[in-house]
């Protein structure tokens, strides 16, 4: 049987285009086997034609106008490999106006202009996957609208930014500053371009909106996702942390609840005997819960050359195949789903107060408590230090966000209050 050609053109050379092209051709004789079609990167748009690469440039016709590639007729499927929202989505745009196939790693773009993005695919008739968005390597867009399609999605929970990953992993293990081990995951390659992305949480809100959206069939609202990142995360917060049992992750987690959708990312202290609290350094796990097969858990890289593309080629395959599973086929079913105000959470609350040390201090803490009827469930007070201050960690039971707000801004208005008390979720994952 003739094996037919399938023509790609790559806009973007660097981390994940050049790992494409590395494992596209150590790995061609499976990859042909599996899409049945012989696949050849003909074309790839590039900054600097004479910069060094990852990979071999040999047999692939480079430019520097992105536009020769979205507008060549001779190319099937374009692969977005540039990222931000500028260019990336005028070239994703007029590549599916060209009756393209697009594949992007780009979350952002994704998150941010999705909803209308697919509306143009699917009235183009062509497809547009991003399996590769969303934790690197781990098919998770691919499980949940697969191998999960007979459920009803009742959580997920995923550790879904390598750079938060690693930076609470070492303050946890290694006592180090935040500020230190950034610097290090830059180094290493891991943080984005703009680390606030990294660490103020709205890489993985980026994420966290295509997760949502494909776990409950609703369009895309990365402006409804509450975000908040790990940069006020301090070592004493990780050392109560641990002394209570928990240790701190970075966790986007949406829950679809009487309808409503919930999606927020924060530091979340997490039992440390969880599954995802042994999730270390810069790997990524996500868990998703089912209404019938119940927990699963997916494990794996987060990013990196040849992990996300992974990713990349198997959307190609699955375009090749007619096997595509996460966009317009399921698209068109997407609802609106109203989002839950953030005020209505529910959550068991970790906080961290420091107090002056004078008699009936705790006592008029907890009566406000009891007040907001706000049961405590454990205190741990540290040693007073040289500032006759008290270091306090409390764990609530399982209350209303606004509910905690209320405390603990009346909390805050007493003078023995030197500080402002850090509120951190908790989560059990049950
Ligand atoms: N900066 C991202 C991370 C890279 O640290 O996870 C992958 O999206």
């Amino acid at each position: 049987m003739r094996v037919k050609n399938v023509n790609i053109g790559i806009l973007g050379l660097g981390t994940v285009g050049g790992g494409v092209v590395n494992v596209l051709t150590r790995n061609q004789a499976e990859i042909t086997r599996r899409s049945g079609k012989n696949i050849t990167i003909t074309h790839a748009a590039v900054r600097d034609i004479n910069q060094d690469r990852i990979c071999s440039t040999d047999d692939i016709s480079l430019t520097q106008d992105p536009f020769e590639i979205v507008n060549n007729n001779d190319i099937d499927v374009v692969l977005e490999l540039v990222g931000g929202t500028g260019l990336a989505k005028d070239l994703v745009e007029q590549a599916i106006k060209n009756g393209k196939h697009v594949i992007t790693a780009n979350k952002a773009l994704i998150a941010i202009h999705g909803n209308e993005l697919l509306e143009l695919a699917k009235a183009n008739n062509t497809h547009l996957l991003f399996e590769a968005a969303v934790a690197g390597g781990i098919p998770i867009l691919k499980s949940l609208e697969q191998g999960l399609s007979a459920n009803q999605v009742e959580l997920v929970a995923g550790i879904i930014n390598g750079t938060g990953n690693f930076i609470l992993t070492e303050m946890r293990d290694k006592g180090r500053d935040f500020d230190d081990v950034l610097k290090e995951a830059q180094a290493l390659g891991y943080a984005e371009a703009d680390p606030t992305f990294d660490v103020e949480g709205i890489d993985a809100a980026h994420k966290l909106a295509i997760l949502g959206s494909i776990a409950f069939g609703c369009k895309l609202q990365f402006d409804n996702i509450s975000t908040e990142g790990i940069s006020q995360i301090s070592g004493e917060d990780v050392a109560f942390a641990t002394e209570l049992g928990y240790s701190i992750k970075h966790l986007g987690i949406a829950k679809k609840i009487d309808n409503k959708v919930q999606m927020r990312v924060h530091p979340t202290l997490i039992p440390k005997t969880s599954l995802l609290a042994n999730v270390d350094g810069v790997m990524n796990a996500v868990l998703v819960k089912g209404n019938a097969v119940g927990p699963t858990l997916y494990y794996g890289a987060g990013a990196g050359d040849e992990a996300t593309a992974s990713a990349v080629i198997a959307d190609l395959i699955d375009i090749i195949k007619d096997t595509v599973s996460h966009d317009i086929l399921g698209w068109q079913n997407f609802e609106d789903c109203p989002a839950c105000d953030t005020n209505d959470i529910e959550s068991v609350f970790y906080l961290r107060l420091l107090a002056t040390d004078k008699p009936g201090v705790l006592a008029d803490i907890t009566a406000i408590f009891a007040n907001h009827s706000i049961s405590v469930e454990a205190v741990v007070q540290k040693q007073i230090d040289s500032k006759n201050n008290a270091h306090i960690a409390i764990i609530t039971n399982m209350i209303k966000t606004s509910e905690l707000n209320e405390a603990v801004a009346e909390i805050q208005k007493n003078d023995f209050i030197q500080e402002d008390v850090k509120i951190i979720h908790i989560e059990t994952l049950d």
